[in-house]
């Protein structure tokens, strides 16, 4: 793949992004009280956000089983947006292995990754903070991830990421706006969407810029990945293991989840924004409508 390193453009969007992120970011450990209380009785998730939410099984579950349940779905999203980050870390690290680092593009690169490295941290310290497991991905996704970073490029690549971070911010956005959720949980989602505005950018015109590049036998590649992975991204974000927490069998919870409409126009609200623009760069197509369409990003479409 050519790429032109010193695209005027890019370097442009490179040189704002880092004067913006000079001037506004977050630490983080000084930023948040970890050690305040988490008043008793506030939900880490607006309930309607629950895999299960909805459901005959959801009707039977006390409010006590409803609350434990939607701390251990949020610990199982924010693993995996740890899980996420580390890959995106990666495909950034390559950038500079590749690249110049005397261009704003690779400096930008490397801004983005000590973004991410705090991220990641402050999504741990919050998983500890609510006292339940770093859940991650499943095994399978687990040992694929390994793989992305070697067979994945281009604007797949960038889509890919884009996927996983405006999904979170989707929920991010809704959960720090809402009153009633704990305090702690708003605040690691308001600093969150904050920064992450500034990937979006860089990641879209990324996606653009790479399209024009491609030739027509990648763009069916390119297709196939993007999609493969953002059925991966949409079936990872709760671990089936979640629900052992609240006595639940995870195997019958987790198919009453997959067949549950209500979880699936979740997926497809938080997905709805990146979606459209996906679709607008050419990047939602065959040969991988058969993984969007399991993945509940297109809806009812
Ligand atoms: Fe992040
Ligand atoms: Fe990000």
């Amino acid at each position: 793949m050519t790429r032109t390193v010193n695209d005027h453009g890019r370097e442009k969007t490179a040189d704002r992004l880092l004067k913006s992120s000079a001037n506004k970011f977050y630490d983080p450990e000084v930023d948040i009280d970890w050690a305040a209380p988490l008043p008793a009785g506030k939900p880490f998730q607006p309930e309607h956000r629950s895999s299960l939410y909805g459901t005959r099984l959801w009707d039977r579950l006390t409010p006590e089983q409803r609350l434990e349940l939607g701390k251990h779905e949020l610990a199982s999203v924010a693993s995996n947006g740890i899980f996420f980050e580390v890959l995106l870390m990666q495909l950034l690290l390559k950038e500079l292995y590749n690249g110049d680092p005397t261009t704003r593009h690779v400096q930008y690169a490397l801004t983005e990754i000590a973004d991410e490295c705090r991220h990641s941290t402050m999504f741990a310290r919050s998983v500890e903070r609510a006292g339940a497991p770093a859940y991650g991905p499943v095994k399978i996704v687990h040992r694929l991830g390994k793989l992305l970073p070697v067979i994945g490029y281009g604007p797949a690549l960038y889509g890919s990421i884009l996927v996983a971070e405006e999904i979170l911010d989707r929920i991010q956005r809704e959960s720090m706006a809402d009153e009633n959720i704990q305090p702690l949980v708003r605040m690691v989602n308001r600093i969150h969407v904050l920064e992450e505005a500034r990937h979006v950018t860089f990641a879209r015109e990324e996606v653009t810029r790479r399209m024009a590049e491609l030739g027509k036998a990648e763009l069916i590649y390119q297709r196939w990945l993007i999609a493969a992975v953002s059925f991966a991204i949409t079936r990872s974000l709760i671990n089936p293991r979640v629900y052992r927490a609240i006595g639940l069998d995870p195997r019958e919870a987790w198919e009453t989840a997959m067949h549950n409409p209500h979880w699936h126009e979740t997926i497809r609200w938080s997905g709805e924004r990146i979606m459209a623009f996906l679709d607008d760069a050419g990047l939602v197509g065959r040969p991988g409508m058969y993984w969007w369409r399991k993945s509940f990003l297109l809806g009812a479409r």
